[in-house]
């Protein structure tokens, strides 16, 4: 496991490594223990991480891509000859087992990677415009260009692939970019730093501010950062878009994803390890981990011990043990709250199937049934490890009953059917379909992100870089076209 440092990690300002006002003491959310402290950037050193933001955009903006795509190729195959040490980094920050931390260095490598290669592509389109009389021998050619520096909030759940969601497609595009990580996550955050750092970006194209929540609100209505991309919670977003009317603004907000199992679905096994899997990685705390379950009555009875003999196989503990599955929520409070919602949703009279129990920071991987539609483990975000399980009648009534949800991030539908597949996908509120899988898929060059109250705006490298860009229109007149 990694060592203790004394030294507090420096935060980087304006792409240099900076001591700051106090330190904030990273702890290990399954024991406790101090895993390392970090740097905390006084007011005078965050604005100059913004001024030198400001000041870099223009210079940026019209950088060569050749130069920003040589940062994000440094990038990813720094992540990638770091990756075991990353790895143990993401266990112990975030507490999740070793093996998802290794996917996620893996995925951040790609990210990066999948920038670098957008980056070289981005070029705009050519429109012909004489397809009316009017304007003939006229061509508009149409180029993206950065809104502005990025202010780019992320979660705890994943401290190194969706801080490389906002940092990479910025520097894609030439948009300098402020981070705030979580704080109970910023080590990944300031390891990117320090990749960042040994490339050729001008000074100013980035910095990590671990700052608290109260100096996040300065950062957010500050109008020299006019774009600001956060992940996390539906109250802490839709608020950044009350303090920021004027800016642009992407949320990527909860969810609490269902995975439909329908009757022509004949591989109950697979659909039972995958939903186990995916409603307990990461003990749960994904925006897109399965939390409803909704099984057609034909298939109900066969696939409901499956799915229970799965979930009891899921192993607890030490996430730093390679054979632990669901290791412990981000910190204690998190898992007394779960505790707490299983214990209304059981009070109003559902019956738990699985788990139930909490010990410490730790949330038996739970199944409840009969679970009333106002339970908060149905209708809120649980963002911890509970499946909750329901039979529907028909495929229609399964997708109205996804539907029944303030949130829409993505839906997982077990169907063989392609026309029930080309029907969900047309009726389902979603930002995602998975058909054949779990809700929980996410290929990171892929859209991703949210409708309802799951959120606006896309995320995916080359949904992001669109995001992070305003179209401006050049129209050359009297040629030929
Ligand atoms: C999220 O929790 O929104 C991110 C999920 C993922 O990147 O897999």
């Amino acid at each position: 496991m990694t060592a203790f440092t004394p030294q507090p990690r420096p935060c980087w300002i304006a792409g240099q490594p900076e001591q700051g006002v106090r330190d904030l003491t990273v702890q290990h959310p399954y024991d406790g223990t101090e895993i390392a402290t970090v740097a905390v950037p006084g007011p005078e050193q965050v604005e100059r991480a913004v001024a030198a933001a400001a000041a870099v955009a223009g210079e940026f903006r019209r950088s060569p891509a050749h130069l920003r795509a040589a940062a994000l190729d440094h990038v990813s195959r720094g992540l990638a000859e770091r990756s075991e040490e990353l790895a143990e980094l993401i266990t112990a920050e975030n507490g999740k087992p070793l093996k998802w931390a290794v996917a996620e260095v893996n995925r951040a490598v790609s990210t990066f990677r999948f920038a670098a290669e957008e980056a070289r592509r981005f070029t705009g389109e050519l429109q012909r415009l004489d397809t009316d009389p009017a304007a003939e021998g006229r061509l508009a050619m149409i180029r993206r260009v950065p809104r502005g520096p990025v202010l780019g909030i992320s979660p705890f759940n994943f401290p190194l692939n969706l801080v490389a969601h906002k940092v990479a497609p910025a520097i894609a595009v030439g948009a300098p970019i402020v981070v705030k990580p979580a704080p109970r996550t910023p080590l990944s955050a300031l390891v990117l730093g320090e990749l960042l750092a040994e490339t050729d970006l001008p000074a100013g194209a980035f910095s990590v501010l671990p700052v608290g929540n109260e100096e996040t609100v300065a950062l957010v209505r500050d109008e020299r950062l006019p774009v600001v991309s956060f992940t996390g919670s539906g109250p802490v977003g839709w608020s950044i878009m009350d303090a920021a009317p004027r800016k642009h603004v992407v949320l990527e907000l909860g969810g609490n994803a269902a995975a439909v199992v329908c009757a022509d679905w004949s591989d109950l096994d697979f659909a039972a390890k995958r939903i186990a899997t995916f409603g307990n990685y990461q003990a749960g705390q994904s925006c897109i981990a399965v939390q409803r379950v909704l099984v057609e009555r034909a298939v109900a009875d066969d696939f409901l011990p499956r799915l229970l003999n799965a979930v009891r196989a899921l192993r607890t503990g030490d996430p730093h043990d390679p054979d632990v599955e669901v290791g412990p929520l981000v910190d204690e409070a998190a898992a007394e709250r779960v505790e707490q919602w299983i214990a209304e949703a059981t009070a109003a009279g559902a019956k738990v199937l699985v788990g139930g129990g909490r010990q410490g920071s730790t949330v038996e991987p739970t199944v409840l049934a009969n679970v009333p539609a106002d339970a908060k483990v149905w209708t809120e975000e649980v963002f911890g490890p509970v499946l909750a399980v329901s039979t529907v009648d028909s495929v229609d009534e399964a997708l109205t009953r996804v539907n029944d949800s303030a949130y829409g991030l993505q839906a997982g539908l077990f169907t063989r059917d392609l026309r029930v597949a080309f029907r969900a996908a047309a009726e389902l509120e979603v930002g995602g379909l998975i058909v054949g899988d779990v809700p929980s898929y996410r290929a990171d060059q892929m859209p991703y992100g949210g409708v309802k109250g799951s959120g606006f705006g896309r995320e995916g490298v080359r949904s992001a870089m669109a995001d992070l860009t305003e179209e401006r229109v050049l129209v050359l007149t009297g040629i030929d076209v």
